[in-house]
């Protein structure tokens, strides 16, 4: 087991699926390992890889192995009721190590950090350290003061900090494909949310050290980069050097010109703020990929009004239907929230008809779950039983289902361009790779000269429930 490179578990919504890689790391010599696991949003993910970077620079280098680590993080997850349940669980288990290896240290980081504060580590005492999103930069000396008996937390949230400086250790990394974080927090207040009060306001990262990162991935091999935030598109940026402003569709722009050999993905994007010019410039990049994360949450209006979404069912509407004007190449996906509070048969069915009209290629589906101190569990009663929040979800799950498999469907017999991320999860005689629209295609290696990272043009012949078949054909 090397120490040498960073590794880490992860458990990612919206990466599901996705197989644990061995890292990709340069040597360095390091006296303490840490072992991290993360939960959540891509977000978290990313927060880790700057979480490994400032513990690489006091001597800490990772370990997979939980038994050997000197210090164990979890980096958690407050979306959910049930996310909050799994991290527990999971910390009572490392607290069972600890008892084997005293000296060992816990600590909780990102959301869950946040919400709770001190309360896992005085009440329940699970953990020995508390840090939460914006206060990563102390996460050395909370360790050092926790080893010495005290208690290590910080959870102040920040206006300005972005981490620009601090170079991510990619966790992994399959070292085709990286996150960017561009922004952080969350201005919008959705009444269901519990992010602006883990995550703070929202703030925009320095655009020159973006595209610097940007650039060193791309000189590292890195073909795919995913621009992170919880609503990409309210990025906004001032050059106070030049007395300039960057938006997101020009920062998209940059990030573009990186080189056409670099795929550029962003998300997540709020219906409400994704602009012409941020389409105008995806259909102008080919190397932008043809995919949007749009989640709709309900196709009621008077749902989404209680949800604070800003938006109507008719807007939304006219927004898919402007994204397929400008490129009807352009795959859609959604999050869907059933069971919101007083919600209907009548508003279930609008999410129904509404999801009908998106034909998302994907969504990810949720039932409502009330979290303390939002907007939602101030103002509403969390009223639709807990049985009909479940089967309007079946419902829901079984359609996106449907629409998923006539997605497929459509692609049969034609042809992708696929960046190839490595074998395929069920046999080395096969690559993965995904197309422009962010679909999974497996095809054979066989008789063809390529390698992990390269551009493979690929016809479909098949499909399964998650992923495209196809085989490699000459262009
Ligand atoms: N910022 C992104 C957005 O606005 O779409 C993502 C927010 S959140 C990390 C991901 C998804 O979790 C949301 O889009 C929503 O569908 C779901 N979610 C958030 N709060 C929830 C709650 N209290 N109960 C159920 N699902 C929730
Ligand atoms: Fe939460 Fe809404 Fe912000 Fe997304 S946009 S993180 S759902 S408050
Ligand atoms: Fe969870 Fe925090 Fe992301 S609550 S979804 S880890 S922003």
């Amino acid at each position: 087991m090397s120490v040498l490179g960073s590794a880490a578990k992860v458990h990612d919504e919206s990466r599901q699926g996705e197989a644990f890689q061995q890292p990709v790391m340069g040597p360095k010599p390091f006296n303490r390992r840490f072992y991290i696991e993360s939960y959540g949003c891509a977000m978290n993910f990313a927060d880790s890889e700057v979480v490994a970077s400032i513990l690489n620079q006091q001597g800490y280098g990772a370990t997979t192995v939980v038994e050997e680590a000197d210090l164990i993080l979890v980096n958690t997850c407050s979306i959910r009721e049930k996310a909050e349940a799994t991290i527990r669980k999971r910390l009572t288990e490392f607290r069972r190590n600890k008892e084997k290896r005293p000296a060992t240290l816990i600590g909780i980081l990102g959301c869950m950090a946040e919400r709770l504060k001190s309360k896992l580590l005085e009440e329940e005492k699970l953990v020995d350290i508390v840090v939460g999103p914006d206060a990563y930069r102390s996460l050395p000396s909370l360790v050092e003061e926790a080893g010495a008996g005290q208690k290590g937390v910080n959870v102040l949230l920040s206006r300005d900090e972005t981490y620009a400086d601090i170079s991510p250790i990619r966790l992994n990394s399959n070292g085709i494909t990286a996150f960017v974080s561009i922004m952080r927090g969350c201005n919008n207040m959705c009444s269901f949310c519990v992010v602006p009060f883990t995550r703070g306001r929202e703030r925009s990262r320095d655009a020159h050290s973006i595209i610097a990162e940007i650039e060193e991935l791309y000189r590292q091999g890195y073909k795919e980069i995913t621009l992170l935030g919880q609503n990409v598109d309210s990025y906004y940026w001032l050059d106070e050097q030049l007395d300039q402003t960057v938006n997101f569709a020009q920062l998209l722009e940059k990030a573009a010109q990186v080189s056409p050999e670099l795929r550029i993905r962003f998300s997540t994007s709020h219906p409400k703020d994704i602009t012409d010019d941020v389409l105008f410039t995806m259909a102008k990049y080919e190397n932008i990929c043809k995919c949007i994360h749009l989640p709709v949450q309900s196709g009621s209006t008077r749902v989404l009004q209680l949800m604070n979404r800003t938006y109507t069912r008719e807007w939304y509407i006219a927004k898919l239907n402007r994204i397929r004007e400008i490129m009807p190449d352009c795959s859609v996906t959604s999050d869907l929230i059933a069971g919101f509070c007083t919600e209907t048969e009548e508003d279930h069915q609008q999410t129904l008809s509404l999801m009908e009209i998106g034909k998302y290629d994907l969504s990810y589906m949720y039932f409502y779950s009330e979290r303390p101190g939002t907007l939602a569990a101030k103002r509403y009663t969390d009223d639709i039983p807990e049985e009909v929040k479940k089967r309007r979800l079946a419902e829901i799950v079984e359609l996106q289902g449907r629409l998923s498999t006539e997605s497929n469907r459509k692609d049969i017999g034609q042809t992708f361009k696929v960046l190839i991320e490595g074998d395929s999860k069920k046999s080395d005689q096969d690559w993965v790779g995904r197309n422009s629209q962010n679909k999974s295609i497996v095809f054979p290696k066989a008789g063809h000269d390529l390698k992990k990272g390269d551009y493979a043009w690929v016809r479909v012949n098949d499909y399964t429930r998650a992923t495209l078949l196809g085989t490699a054909v000459q262009m």
